[in-house]
């Protein structure tokens, strides 16, 4: 990773690349900029910690009003109006806690008002406007007044310091070897879900049922020959000690278009060209398209304006990893893991689009291949320590994910807590995943319960908060009882939707009123029995 330094000269622009020396200058410039605040990491943990002590204690209440995903970033902002620095910049994240950053929201935030993480765009649910956003809230920072010592953020820091372990975080994957994918849709299905197994006895890691698996995967080279094409430059150009297409493939994402390649281009070109990426480059939407503007889309765009492929590369952003939901258990079968993946296509105008790392899964790689890997441990979502206790897991689509997990950890561990599964998807007929598994843990009394949900079996939607609905009785039985809740699947809607069906159950059932019912569920969250993995 770069790390920059004040005194450091950087010469990212090759003396041989067709630039004035003014221009070779200004983009040295540039590019520096970028790395300073994209790339490095320049503190150690101990200064981290040092810096990060003296953050907080800033007479914030810890309370965090705009922690709701489902809340657009501008209502987010607001409710963090007035706080400090580190508190607004959490709230400028996407509220997933989805560990794809490496950290929770609170943390990450934390560990960049500390100046202990520079890079301010790892907020994948975020995407541009948080890093926009964190961008604009950094640059007060070195006008903002040093704090008042406190230990109040100490657990960033326990982060950064865990995350050196190899295969233990993003920072440090180790090679897994890729076994087989199995489609989990019959015909019929307006899904492709994979099943998909790797090795990992190679790699020596081992995981806890609830733990994500973090994935480095590969541009299609499809893609990048076009992408290299539009350039109008050679395969074989040497940037980064690579060639373009193997950079191009390796190392940078070729999604969303940065602000920085608009910014390039702004600067290559002039006229209403130069105003349009200049506008884009501010977050406007020129011509109504930005939110389709990926990098091919913006090099058809710009048709007249050709980067110099070293300063095409630095412009774009680094690939990052994917997490995915594990779905098996080591204590079940040590040394194999599974994942549930959903497979990313779509249509822009008349160009197919897929999502990277979903289709890497689903079609580039063999059996045999290794990619590189990492476990991200959950935080506040795992099976009950209690093996007694009774779970309810809600999860449709790709949310079963993790409960295939658990209900085959507890089958291993001979865990006798009950086990409900709420499941769901669009067709009984071909869209039941692991039907002949979860039917056999029915008939052999592992699962307690199988509760389904077809949203397109019948003429109106039929979701698993609506199952949930009917069966809300035994539902409250359970959680009287002292069950646990999960939800895993859609953080936009579905979580949401579960959550208020919860509610609606608490309040009937349960005989209390609606203030009443949502201060239980918030009960049930503080004490650990209500936890979530959305993404
Ligand atoms: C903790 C966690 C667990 C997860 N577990 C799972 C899991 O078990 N299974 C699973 O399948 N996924 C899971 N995900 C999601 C997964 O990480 C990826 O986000 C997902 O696979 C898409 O990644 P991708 O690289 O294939 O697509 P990307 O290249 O990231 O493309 C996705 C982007 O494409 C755009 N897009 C997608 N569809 C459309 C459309 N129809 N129209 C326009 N734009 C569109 C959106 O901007 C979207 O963000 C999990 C995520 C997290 C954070
Ligand atoms: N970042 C990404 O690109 C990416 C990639 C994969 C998945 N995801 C997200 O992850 C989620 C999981 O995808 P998936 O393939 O597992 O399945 P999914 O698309 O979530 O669908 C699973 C089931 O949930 C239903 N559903 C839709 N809205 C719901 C709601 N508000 N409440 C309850 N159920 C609802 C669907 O019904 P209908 O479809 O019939 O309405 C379907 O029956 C997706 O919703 C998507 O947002 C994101």
């Amino acid at each position: 990773m770069n790390q920059i330094t004040p005194t450091t000269k950087l010469e990212i622009i090759p003396a041989s690349a067709p630039f004035s020396e003014a221009q070779r200058s200004w983009l040295n410039g540039f590019f520096a900029g970028l790395l300073t605040t994209d790339g490095a990491v320049p503190l150690s943990p101990e200064q981290g910690a040092a810096v990060m002590q003296g953050a907080a204690g800033d007479g914030d209440d810890g309370e965090a009003p705009w922690h709701d995903q489902t809340l657009p970033i501008a209502d987010r902002m607001r409710l963090a109006e007035g706080r400090p620095l580190r508190r607004r910049m959490m709230a400028a994240m996407a509220q997933q806690d989805c560990g794809q950053c490496g950290y929770n929201c609170n943390d990450y935030s934390d560990a960049i008002a500390a100046k202990g993480e520079a890079r301010l765009n790892l907020c994948v649910p975020g995407g541009k406007e948080t890093a926009r956003m964190l961008k604009s809230l950094y640059e007060e920072l070195d006008k903002a007044p040093a704090a008042v010592p406190s230990a109040a953020v100490t657990p960033a820091v326990a982060v950064t310091a865990t995350i050196s372990a190899p295969g233990r975080s993003r920072d440090n994957p180790v090679p897994a070897t890729f076994l087989s994918r199995r489609l989990l849709n019959k015909q019929g299905s307006e899904k492709e879900t994979w099943h998909i197994d790797f090795d990992l006895s190679g790699c020596g890691l081992d995981y806890v049922v609830g733990d994500s698996f973090g994935i480095f995967a590969k541009n299609d080279v499809g893609l990048v020959d076009q992408v290299i094409a539009l350039l109008g430059a050679s395969h074989t150009t040497a940037v980064r000690g690579k060639t373009l297409r193997e950079a191009l493939i390796e190392d940078v994402s070729l999604s969303p278009a940065p602000d920085s390649l608009f910014e390039l281009l702004s600067y290559l070109t002039g006229g209403a060209e130069r105003e349009k990426a200049r506008a884009l480059a501010q977050g406007e939407d020129p011509d109504g398209d930005a939110a389709t503007l990926d990098v091919m889309a913006v090099l058809q765009k710009f048709p007249k304006v050709r980067p110099h492929p070293e300063a095409f590369i630095e412009a774009l952003e680094p690939l990052q990893p994917r997490l995915y939901s594990i779905s098996s258990s080591h204590n079940a079968t040590p040394g194999k893991l599974s994942l549930t993946v959903d497979c990313v296509r779509y249509v822009v105008g008349k160009r197919k689009r897929i999502g990277l790392a979903s289709t890497f899964l689903a079609e580039r790689i063999n059996p045999g291949d290794e990619v590189r890997v990492y476990v991200q441990k959950a935080h506040g979502f795992a099976l009950p320590q209690d093996p007694k206790i009774p779970i309810i897991m809600i999860g449709p689509g790709t949310g079963v994910a993790p409960f295939r997990a658990f209900l085959l950890d507890r089958k291993a561990t001979g865990a006798p807590g009950k086990n409900w599964l709420f499941f769901g998807h669009q067709r009984s007929d071909c869209d039941f995943f692991y039907q002949d598994e979860l039917n056999a843990m029915k008939t052999s009394g592992l699962l307690t319960r199988l509760s389904l949900a077809w949203s397109r079996d019948g003429a109106k939607k039929f979701y698993v908060q609506d199952r949930m609905r009917e069966v809300g009785r035994e539902l409250w039985n359970w959680l009287a009882e002292g069950a646990n809740v999960y939800i895993c699947g859609d953080a936009k809607r579905m979580a949401k939707d579960v959550e208020r069906a919860l509610v609606d159950i608490v309040a009937q059932f349960g005989a209390r009123s609606t203030d009443e019912a949502i201060a239980f569920v918030g009960e049930l969250k503080k004490k650990g029995r209500f936890q979530q993995d959305v993404y």
